[in-house]
């Protein structure tokens, strides 16, 4: 697609928004606008310039505090979205793998039904409904990248600081590195708007997942399998939500080990 006028991403300071806002100022001017800059739950604010498309990364994302307080998850997920499409250019709009209740055992195309379990999956859906079939869709899964809070990083301090860490062996997904992310979506736009599932490839869970780190890491920290049901967090997930594409001309991410090397790569600077 054309992007002689700009791209805008909101949520900028995030870590998919640090991603994007990497990858689209290869080519083109960017306008990158953190919850300081815009906070969603508001109009957008006068003056911003025209852009040829706008990038929706800011959201709420923790997903037990959505439990707590639903009303603020609607407010940024729901309403955020709805004051985007007001800037009246095309969007990309992010949403996740926990629209799905992880009952079906196999990977989850397009077309499968969503049925999120808890309050974070239900506003993300709704955002996507909010969004309609002028933007594209990108449902994604595990994210990860060199800033925020995320999972690697988090074991990388944990696996630093002890020598063992319990990490949960029963909800099965695609990690996925923002960087590959990004570079799928700027491959994206230039296909037809829609709904698409873009996750790296391959599937493991989080216990498997932190063994990768440990290793690819050289970190001394064994991973200790434990169950969902043992930490007793307040959004139930699903246990399954690896994702899948059945669009024959999906951007195909690389697989979720490279994507860890390429996150740990950058991590080291
Ligand atoms: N993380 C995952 O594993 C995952 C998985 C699947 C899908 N997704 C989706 O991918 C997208 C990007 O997620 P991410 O991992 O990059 O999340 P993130 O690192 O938490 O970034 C989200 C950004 O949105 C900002 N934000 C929150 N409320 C806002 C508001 N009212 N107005 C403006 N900005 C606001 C946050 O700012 P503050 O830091 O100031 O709060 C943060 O910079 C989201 O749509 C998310 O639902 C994420």
């Amino acid at each position: 697609m054309e992007l002689s006028r700009g791209v805008l991403v909101t949520g900028a300071g995030g870590q998919l928004g640090t991603a994007l806002c990497e990858q689209f100022e290869a080519e083109t001017r960017v306008v990158p606008l953190t919850r300081e800059e815009w906070d969603v739950t508001l109009p957008p604010p006068p003056g911003l310039p025209e852009v040829d498309l706008v990038l929706h990364a800011a959201a709420w994302t923790d997903v037990d505090g959505a439990e707590e307080s639903p009303q603020d998850a609607a407010a940024v997920n729901v309403g955020g979205t709805q004051h985007v499409l007001e800037l009246g250019a095309p969007v990309v709009l992010f949403s996740t793998d926990y629209v799905f209740d992880g009952r079906k055992g196999e990977p989850y195309v397009e077309s499968d039904a969503p049925s999120p379990l808890a309050t974070y999956g239900r506003a993300k859906l709704q955002a996507e409904g909010a969004a309609g079939d002028d933007a594209w869709i990108v449902r994604t899964s595990w994210l990860h990248g060199w800033t925020g809070t995320n999972f690697v990083r988090t074991m990388l301090r944990l696996g630093a600081d002890g020598d063992e860490v319990a990490v949960v062996d029963d909800q099965r997904g695609s990690p996925t590195y923002v960087g590959h992310l990004a570079a799928a979506v700027r491959e994206l736009v230039d296909l037809p708007r829609g709904l698409w599932h873009l996750s790296s490839g391959g599937d493991c869970t989080w216990a498997d997942f932190a063994e990768a780190i440990f290793e690819d890491a050289e970190l001394e920290c064994r991973v200790r399998r434990v169950e969902t049901a043992e930490l007793g967090r307040p959004a139930p997930r699903p246990a399954y939500s690896v994702l899948q594409s059945e669009r024959a001309d999906a951007p195909v991410l690389p697989h979720w080990r490279d994507g860890l090397r390429a996150c740990l790569q950058r991590l080291a600077g």
